[in-house]
């Protein structure tokens, strides 16, 4: 169906502890599925965990219990975070979920049916920690991995192959007529000219190693990690499993992922689908790396930022909010609690939320919490910002420019500050003018509502509170947006709560 949309998020190292980087992808995925479902789409938004793999395999053997017993542990710290990030996922697969492991063995089988896996051997610098064959290409002579850092192992071992490189003219022509297939342009560029240079093919197999997916016709063997991770998307989608779901949905998905893992995605992955004969998703999008405080995040310089103290400390919203408007998706940005704490206390305490609780005040000193729809009920300029806003923010939603799509938004934020200030209700009230005082209010409570739509998305919880404040029915994703997302769309008569502030500043 046209007016289907299913999002992805990379599936998690369960071993990682959840950081900002796995918080920003999810919260885009969050965002743009809300933002779907408002919209009417059905909409199929799924996320989890990557659980094979021998570091796992390593760290179950120190600990003395088995690989199922650890990754089961693990996992509960991203569906928590996920909890408290409202994060509103409708799947979460696991790469040891027995419907995925099937769904991986039989698109194996299908690859090997048609003709483009073979036994070979493999011969490549190996990274242990990172589980990734390095091309000579790519190394120095100090032989380490250019990811980790860490030393490379030589291996050579017999190996099942994926014949990757038959895939690289019908993927360079799918490009050329394509160019929203990968997002952003640069990252286009950058695939096309990496499968012009030549692709080869891809071991997709180890052997004894044990926990992971086996090839099906030869259980020596082990499927190398990333052909049973990125296979988890059909999983969700029901290749196999369920022919109406995967018809509905496998044609509009989207990926969203970071930018070190795009070739997985942007490359093998396409091939692969190719060679099942399957449709390629619609977009992928990948997106930038949080630097912290100006220096690359990692373990050893003890910089990771814990999404959980974050949420602690300025709560989800302000969080959420940051990471969206911050920095522009698909470019690097850079993390410091500074940054937070000035962003929101300019974008959601001194406008947005001093916007409403002025709003609010300002209902109740004059009209004692009730203001009535003016009729005839016009106002041209402000009625031409909303459709500017409108169009601009649709626009930026779907290309995913989500801090662009804010800066839209915040146009009415200002505009209604501006007016405020302009129209003086004050005065209007000193001179007896109760009926213009009325119409203005109805003006700005109405605004307020037509933020909690554009808002929803980004900040679920505080769009929530914004509506009860206004006294509005509950969850603005029951309303029908045609209906409710214009000028005529605000009840007949306003009847609100007590002002209070939506984000204190925050005091350094
Ligand atoms: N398991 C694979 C993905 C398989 S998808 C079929 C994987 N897992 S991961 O746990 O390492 O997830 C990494 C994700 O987090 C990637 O999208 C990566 O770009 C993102 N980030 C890791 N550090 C990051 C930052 N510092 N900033 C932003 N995102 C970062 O890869």
């Amino acid at each position: 169906m046209d007016n289907s949309f299913y999002v992805t998020t990379p599936i998690y190292y369960v071993n990682d502890v959840p950081h900002i980087g796995h918080a920003y992808t999810t919260c885009a995925a969050d965002v743009l599925a809300r933002y779907y479902r408002l919209r009417g789409y059905q909409v199929l938004f799924s996320t989890g965990t990557d659980e094979h793999g021998q570091k796992i395999e390593k760290a179950a053997r120190d600990l003395g219990i088995t690989p199922q017993e650890l990754v089961d542990k693990m996992v509960i710290r991203f569906q928590d975070l996920w909890k408290k990030m409202n994060i509103s996922y409708d799947e979460f697969i696991r790469t040891t979920d027995p419907r995925h492991i099937k769904v991986v063995q039989d698109f194996f089988r299908l690859l090997d049916e048609r003709g483009y896996i073979y036994l070979g051997d493999y011969e490549g610098w190996y990274c242990v920690p990172c589980e990734t064959f390095w091309p000579e290409s790519q190394l120095d002579e100090r032989l380490v991995c250019p990811d980790c850092g860490r030393s490379l192992e030589k291996l050579k071992e017999e190996s099942y192959f994926f014949a990757l490189s038959r895939f690289q003219e019908p993927l360079l022509q799918y490009l050329g007529s394509h160019p929203d297939f990968i997002m952003p342009e640069s990252r286009h560029h950058e695939i096309e000219s990496f499968v012009r240079g030549g692709l080869k093919d891809q071991s997709i197999s180890r052997l004894g190693l044990e926990w992971g997916i086996p090839v099906p016709s030869d259980p020596r063997h082990t499927l190398y990690v990333w052909f049973d991770a990125l296979v988890n998307y059909l999983t969700v989608a029901g290749w196999g499993t369920s022919e109406e779901k995967f018809s509905n949905f496998w044609p509009y998905a989207y990926h969203l992922v970071g930018k070190d893992i795009l070739r997985f995605h942007a490359v093998l992955w396409p091939g692969m689908l190719m060679a099942a004969s399957l449709p390629l998703p619609r977009r992928i999008f990948a997106h930038g790396w949080w630097t912290v405080e100006g220096e690359k995040m990692s373990k050893s310089r003890g910089n990771v930022v814990d999404p959980y103290l974050m949420i602690d400390r300025y709560g989800v919203d302000r969080f959420r909010y940051f990471l969206m408007r911050e920095v522009s998706f698909g470019l690097d940005g850079d993390f410091s609690e500074k940054a937070l704490i000035e962003r929101s206390n300019a974008d959601l305490s001194d406008n947005f939320g001093n916007f409403v609780h002025r709003t609010l005040g300002m209902v109740w000193r004059y009209k004692k919490g009730v203001v009535k729809k003016p009729s005839p009920y016009q106002d041209g300029e402000w009625e031409k910002l909303l459709e500017e806003v409108k169009e601009g923010f649709q626009y930026y939603m779907e290309r995913f420019a989500f801090s662009q799509a804010l800066e839209q938004v915040w146009k009415l934020v200002h505009f209604a500050n501006r007016y405020i200030e302009r129209e003086a209700p004050w005065k209007l009230h000193k001179e007896g003018k109760e009926k213009e005082v009325e119409n203005l209010l109805y003006r700005l409570l109405d605004n307020a509502r037509l933020l909690s739509f554009f808002l929803y998305p980004f900040m679920p919880d505080t769009t929530l509170k914004l509506r009860e404040l206004l006294g509005l029915q509950q969850d603005p994703g029951k309303e029908s947006l045609e209906e409710s997302l214009c000028w005529q769309g605000g009840p007949e008569v306003y009847s609100v709560e007590e002002a209070q502030p939506l984000f204190p500043r925050i005091i350094e």
